[in-house]
């Protein structure tokens, strides 16, 4: 989850890399630095916290190249001297690093034992001394040596002494691109923090090298063979990096949902109201041999996973799952060629969605998967992928991705339903109606959020907070609970309301608050005696639904899509919360936007 930078070319190197670096804050932000040349001569600079504070230093950084990076810690505390760029021990390699080194410490302990004396606590910086240790003169051979060494993943920019006029850059597994234009040579972690500044965009493939120079970008694979690469092209649904007067780029992207959801939708529901993918395609005959449907990601995408498995077994009676990627991938999971595996990921770039994937593939499954980001690790490597069009989302507690997965997971549910031949056209019909309407129903929600700021105030007031619910309820609640922990830094869970009484209800006193959602009409009035259970021994509660008696009251959808609805009161009950302890509501403390990291 660290962001990469790096420009060669006829331009002042810093600013470049500043402003690249400010868009790829999300990915990590609790240290940055930068190395600029300038006719050889190296000069680097590290700040903790955010790569604005690498501003200071701009007017005295004079060079025409440079690399930079935002980190976020995975070895290492967030301190200077463990921020990057890293250097060898004569400084003739400076190097930034987005990944893991699994066999660091082995590594270090051999490098230390030839001499080579470390500054700092991260895995990084064995890179920078291996390669000294390596060099023999030729740069290509030297990086693909050390390359061979290392274990795990690396998106890397790396400068020599020797070669001032060129960057060096080498992948795998952590994504990287590099762009050209007439001004120079760009390189950076996500294509979106160079797209506005390239005329060609490249993605740099597992294994490959690439030799950026002020008019040229050359790719070779680890022998030194020359790679031909195809550009990349970029959507562009990023829309502006602003936050449109909203106080937060969270609250931003709650109120843009219904567009998001609009958008996504559009893409897959014809004017006819059919659903077509452009490009998952399963004929009645394949969906007819489905025997089981697993739906794999992480965090909130798991979540809309839940919603998958849970419709899968209502409407496609076919047996379902929701997994944690990072359990999926360990537990050996049952697949075959009657499997499909829905892996969900805003980001794509999710390393243990990323393993889950290559696993059911390997496994002989039929992969799809729903993804926000178009040319990422995830999109590229499944043989189906259907796009969410949210744009691009800069807070790191997704709501307007998530929003825009569940619609894409409703309408394969119902794809999928008709082609198994357990719901006839006209009811699927009858439901991508109510789908289609789903962006009114929720900017009904968002058109009055004056009293979500309200119910805030009953949140921070209470000791312990558990959200309930039941069925489709439920993966509401874990959405929920996640979205308030995450912003707001408060601890509280999410529970089958069926399943207080059997251990949780002891932390219940008169200082819980029990938020349940209650939208299912078949589980409703179990649902509420467990808010009773609750009540009765002094909690307090609120409550979702969309019945009249409500403290918060949603507009009537279908049951399976209700987690669509019940979920935006939550959104607006995290944010104002949040607001209230003052938070850095689009940054919070040790999250990343995007987990490259197992
Ligand atoms: C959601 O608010 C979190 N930021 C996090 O749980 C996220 O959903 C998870 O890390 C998965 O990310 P992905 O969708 O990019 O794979």
């Amino acid at each position: 989850m660290c962001g990469i930078m790096g420009y060669v070319g006829e331009e002042n190197a810093a600013d470049i890399i500043i402003d690249g670096l400010e868009k790829l804050e999300y990915r990590g932000y609790d240290s940055a630095g930068m190395a600029v040349t300038d006719c050889g001569k190296l000069a680097v600079k590290k700040v903790v916290g955010s790569p604005s504070g690498l501003r200071k230093f701009s007017d005295g950084l004079i060079g025409k190249i440079g690399i930079g990076h935002t980190r976020w810690a995975t070895h290492g505390a967030p301190t200077v001297e463990n921020a990057h760029p890293h250097c060898s021990m004569s400084g003739l390699f400076t190097v930034v690093h987005n990944g893991i080194i699994e066999n660091y410490a082995e590594l270090k302990a051999e490098l230390e034992a030839d001499g080579y004396i470390f500054k700092s606590d991260t895995d990084t910086e064995v890179i920078a001394h291996l390669l000294e240790k390596e060099y023999n003169r030729d740069l290509k051979g030297t990086v693909s040596a050390a390359l061979t060494k290392l274990k795990g993943s690396y998106a890397l920019g790396i400068l020599c002494a020797d070669y001032p006029d060129i960057i060096v850059c080498a992948k795998l597994s952590s994504p990287l691109f590099a762009g050209t234009s007439s001004g120079g040579a760009y390189l950076a972690s996500d294509a979106s923090a160079i797209a506005s500044r390239c005329d060609r965009l490249y993605r740099l493939g597992d294994g490959e090298i690439g030799i950026l120079a002020k008019d040229s970008f050359k790719v070779y694979d680890i022998d030194g063979c020359r790679i031909r690469k195809s550009e990349v092209k970029i959507k562009s649904y990023d829309g502006t990096l602003d936050k449109g007067g909203y106080e937060h780029f969270m609250l931003k992207e709650i109120h843009e949902q219904p567009v998001a959801v609009r958008r996504t939708l559009s893409e897959i529901i014809d004017e006819k109201r059919r659903i077509k993918f452009k490009n998952f395609k399963m004929t009645v005959q394949d969906a007819k041999k489905i025997q089981k449907i697993s739906f794999v990601a992480c965090g909130s995408a798991y979540h809309v996973g839940m919603v998958g498995a849970y419709a899968c077994e209502r409407f496609l009676h076919i047996n379902s799952e929701a997994c944690v990627a990072s359990e999926y991938r360990y537990k050996n999971p049952v697949i075959n060629e009657n499997t499909l595996v829905v892996v969900i990921s805003q980001s794509g770039e999710t390393a243990d969605t990323l393993a889950a994937l290559r696993l059911a593939k390997r496994s002989g499954a039929k992969v799809v998967s729903i993804v926000n980001v178009e040319n990422s690790t995830i999109a590229q490597e499944s043989d189906s992928v259907i796009f969410t069009r949210a744009g691009k989302e800069v807070a790191v507690a997704t709501t307007k991705a998530y929003s825009a997965q569940l619609a894409v997971v409703y309408a394969l549910i119902l794809y999928l339903a008709v082609k198994v031949g357990t719901m006839n056209r006209k009811d699927c019909d009858s439901y991508v109606g109510e789908l289609c309407v789903l962006p009114e129903k929720i900017e009904q929600i968002l058109s009055d959020e004056s009293k979500f700021e309200k119910l805030a105030d009953t949140v921070v007031d209470s000791d312990y907070i558990c959200f309930i619910g039941r069925g489709f309820d439920y993966c509401a609640v874990a959405e929920a609970s996640l979205k308030l922990k995450e912003v707001s830094y408060i601890p509280c869970e999410s529970y089958p309301a069926g399943e207080l009484k059997h251990g949780t209800i002891s932390l219940i006193d008169e200082k819980s608050l029990i938020i349940a959602m209650c939208c299912s009409d078949e589980l409703r009035t179990k649902t509420v005696s467990n808010i009773n259970e609750a009540t009765a021994r002094g909690a307090r509660s609120i409550t979702i639904s969309d019945t009249e008696d409500a403290d918060i009251q949603v507009p009537k959808i279908a049951d399976i899509f209700s987690v669509l609805i019940e979920v935006i009161p939550s959104q607006l009950i995290a944010y104002y919360t949040a607001k209230k302890r003052n938070c850095e509501i689009d940054k919070p403390r040790n999250l990343a936007k995007s987990v490259t990291v197992e």
